[in-house]
C-alpha cells in the first residue's frame, strides 16, 4: 500500500517542491495552505505522516500538533515539523507539543527521504498506533429554551443503556446546566473543568477523569449552573477536543447541547450521526421552531440526519397536530412526548431520572419508544 503523506505549508513553493520530491519516491500527497485546512485534511485523508511547518499565519505548528494529539482518532498519525530555525528552544517546544522529528528548512532531498522514511517505519513498527472505535453521536437541540432537551436527552441516554448499549450523555450547555440537579448531584465540576483547559490538557485521562457513573451505568459529563460559566460558550476548540475524546469511549454519545444558536452549535451538529430537534407544538414556538431549524439547514445541517421529539409540557386543545409539524418542518419523527409535569417534577426531586422512576407509565413508553426508534436509525446509519 503506497503512504500517504499531507504537508502543511502557507508556502506555495514548498509544498510544490516538497510535494513533488516525495511523489517521485512513490509517496502518495495531500496538501493544505494553512493550519485550519491541514486539521481537516488530516481527518479526511487520514495520512500516513504530517508535514508541518511551524510558522504560518492562522495558526502555528505548534497549535496544529496540539490540536491533532488532543483527538484521539488522529493523535497517532507522525508528525515531522518544517522550520527556517535551528533554535534548540523551537525544537524542545515542538517535541513537548507532540512533535515526531524536525527537519531544517532549506531541506535536502536526500535528508527529506531519510527522515521521512525513518519516521514511517517507527510508527508502522508500533502497531498500537491505530484510530480507536468511534461512538455514534446524536444531539439534542432545544429550538427554544427550557423545553425538556435536558430531561430528554438524560433518559433516552439512561433507555439506550438499559438495552445494553454503552452511553455516555454530556451536558454541553456551559453555566446553564440542570442535569446535576435533577441527579441530586449538587456541584457539577466537569464540562468547566476542561472548557478552562488548554487544549494540550484535555486528553483521554483527563477527560475520563470528569465523568461521573451513574447507578443506570450511564458516564455523565455535567455542566454548572454557575451563569458566570456561560461564557465559556466561545471554548469551541476545547469542546472540540472533549467530544473527539469521549467518543471513544462507549457505543452512543448522547449531546445535550442546549437551546439557540451559540459558537458551539454548528460545529457539534456537523460533528453528529443524528440531530434530535427538540419542538413544542404549539404557537409560537412552532415558528421559532421553524426559524431556527431553517437557519440551521440552510447553514449545512443535514436534513436526512434530523429528526423531531415533539415535546408538550402543558395540555391545551390549541396543541398543533404531530403530522402537521412534520409536514411544516419538513422532517421524520423520532417521538412525541405527552405533558407529565407532576412525572417530572417528582423525577426532579428524587433525584432519579423519570424513565427509571416512572418506567410503567405513558410517559415512560413514550420515552423508551423513542430510545428505540433513534437507536434503529443509528443501526441504518452505521450500515449506510
Ligand atoms: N413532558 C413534560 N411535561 C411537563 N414538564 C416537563 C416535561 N419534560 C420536562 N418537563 C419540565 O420542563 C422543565 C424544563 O426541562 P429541562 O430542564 O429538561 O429543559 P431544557 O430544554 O433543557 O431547559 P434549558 O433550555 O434551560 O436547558 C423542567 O421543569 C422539567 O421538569
Ligand atoms: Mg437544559
Amino acid at each position: 500500500m503506497t503512504e500517504k503523506i499531507l504537508i502543511i505549508d502557507d508556502d506555495i513553493d514548498t509544498l510544490k517542491l516538497v510535494g513533488l520530491m516525495l511523489e517521485r519516491q512513490g509517496y502518495q500527497i495531500a496538501v493544505a495552505s494553512n493550519g485550519t485546512i491541514g486539521l481537516s485534511k488530516a481527518a479526511s485523508e487520514r495520512p500516513d505522516l504530517i508535514l508541518l511547518d511551524v510558522m504560518m499565519p492562522d495558526m502555528d505548528g505548534y497549535q496544529v500538533t496540539e490540536r491533532l494529539r488532543s483527538d484521539p482518532s488522529l493523535a497517532h498519525i507522525p508528525i515531522v515539523m518544517f522550520t527556517a530555525k535551528t533554535m534548540v528552544d523551537d525544537k524542545v517546544r515542538g517535541f513537548e507539543s507532540g512533535v515526531d522529528d524536525y527537519l531544517t528548512k532549506p531541506t535536502h532531498p536526500a535528508e527529506l527521504t531519510a527522515h521521512v522514511k525513518a519516521v514511517l517505519s517507527r510508527s508502522i513498527a508500533t502497531p498500537a498506533a491505530k484510530a480507536p472505535e468511534q461512538a455514534q453521536i446524536i444531539s439534542f437541540f432545544g429550538t427554544r429554551a427550557g423545553l425538556g432537551t435536558t430531561t430528554l436527552a438524560l433518559n433516552v441516554g439512561v433507555a439506550m443503556q438499559q438495552t445494553g448499549t454503552s452511553v455516555v450523555v454530556a451536558e454541553i450547555n456551559p453555566g446553564r446546566g440542570s442535569m446535576a440537579l435533577v441527579l441530586g448531584i449538587t456541584t457539577p465540576t466537569g464540562l468547566t473543568a476542561l472548557l478552562s483547559r488548554s487544549l494540550k490538557d484535555i486528553h483521554l485521562r483527563s477527560v475520563e477523569a470528569e465523568l461521573v457513573t451513574h447507578n443506570s451505568g450511564v458516564r455523565l459529563l455535567l455542566a454548572s449552573y454557575q451563569p458566570q460559566e456561560a461564557e465559556l460558550d466561545d471554548a469551541v476548540p476545547q469542546m472540540e477536543a472533549v467530544i473527539s475524546n469521549l467518543v471513544t469511549m462507549s457505543d452512543a454519545l448522547i449531546l445535550d447541547i442546549g437551546s439557540g444558536v451559540r459558537p458551539f452549535t454548528r460545529p457539534l451538529l456537523t460533528l453528529s450521526t443524528r440531530v434530535i430537534a427538540i419542538v413544542e407544538p404549539v404557537y409560537p414556538s412552532n415558528i421559532i421552531a421553524r426559524a431556527v431549524l431553517e437557519e440551521m439547514f440552510s447553514s449545512g445541517l443535514e436534513r436526512s440526519k434530523t429528526s423531531l421529539a415533539l415535546v408538550t409540557r402543558e395540555r391545551t386543545s390549541l396543541n398543533i397536530p404531530w403530522k402537521q409539524v412534520e409536514a411544516d418542518l419538513g422532517i421524520e419523527l423520532a417521538g412525541i412526548i405527552s405533558p407529565a409535569p407532576e412525572l417530572a417534577q417528582q423525577a426532579a426531586q428524587n433525584g432519579k431520572p423519570l424513565v427509571m422512576l416512572h418506567r410503567d407509565t405513558l410517559t415512560g413508553d413514550q420515552i423508551l419508544k423513542m430510545a428505540e426508534t433513534i437507536s434503529s436509525q443509528l443501526t441504518l446509519a452505521k450500515t449506510l
